[in-house]
């Protein structure tokens, strides 16, 4: 389980995210749904390891998360800008550093065990492209390869409608059900409400603080109008 208890993150004089407590339990595919700017990929990060400076804390199973990092890997499909398209690596490559958890040398299976992690997100035969040449959504597919073969339990995904077509994101979300349905945990954040709340067993409101926690069907509009403010109209646009 993942436990957030009382976090606070300020950068400046600004607190971008406030008093957040929140549990995920194994196994649970949770939406975190929020405006522009709302502290969602701020929040993931924090857990991820990836930023320091917080007030409160990020347990996994009991283990502050910077230590459970040390032994364990998460899965992560960052925002699309965050990628060098001209990075010289193959897919193999890629892959492969999801076998590589405190050791110099890859596993004598690891071709295996990458070929297997890639046809596992349907990129069966791709290990020697460039990932620079592939997709948006081929590369997302990639880095969920890379965490099954580093037989992650919990997959983390930044807005991964963006920058990715419609079948690429439905093939994404057969994968994602897929993963789901071996047990792992899914922290997804979205923007794409219709589609979250199909896949998602709970749905979480972040805007600075935690505005809930609950199950899609018991969410309500008063809650998701409060959540995104102002934004909710644009919201609404996109949706006519
Ligand atoms: N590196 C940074 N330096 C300064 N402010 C930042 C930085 N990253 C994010 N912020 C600010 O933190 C707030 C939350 O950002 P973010 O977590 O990216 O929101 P979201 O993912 O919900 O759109 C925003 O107001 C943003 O301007
Ligand atoms: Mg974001």
């Amino acid at each position: 389980m993942i436990r957030i208890e009382n976090l606070t993150y300020k950068k400046g004089s600004r607190t971008i995210l406030e008093k957040v407590n929140l549990d995920i339990a194994d196994g649970e595919f949770v939406s975190l749904i929020g405006p522009n700017g709302a502290g969602k990929s701020t929040l993931m990060k924090i857990i991820l390891g990836l930023l320091s400076g917080y007030e409160g804390s990020v347990t996994i199973d009991g283990v502050d998360h910077r230590r459970w990092v040390k032994t364990h890997n998460f899965g992560y499909v960052p925002q699309k800008e965050t990628f060098d398209p001209l990075f010289p690596a193959t897919v193999a490559d890629t892959v492969r550093l999801g076998l590589m958890k405190g050791r110099l040398f890859p596993p004598r299976d690891s071709r295996r065990r990458i070929a297997a992690a890639l046809e596992y997100v349907e990129l069966g035969g791709f290990e020697n492209r460039f990932v620079g040449e592939l997709s948006g959504g081929e590369f997302q597919r990639v880095l969920l390869a890379r965490a099954v073969a580093a037989d992650s339990i919990c997959f983390f995904l930044d807005e991964p409608e963006s920058n990715v077509d419609k079948k690429g994101v439905s093939r994404l979300y057969t994968i994602l059900a897929r993963l789901k349905e071996e047990g792992k945990t899914i922290v997804n954040i979205s923007h794409d409400l219709q589609t979250a709340f199909a896949a998602s067993d709970t749905i979480v409101c972040l805007n600075k603080t935690l505005h809930s926690h609950t199950r899609p069907e018991l969410l309500s509009a008063d809650v998701v109008t409060k959540t995104f403010g102002n934004a909710i109209r644009l919201l609404e646009k996109d949706h006519v």
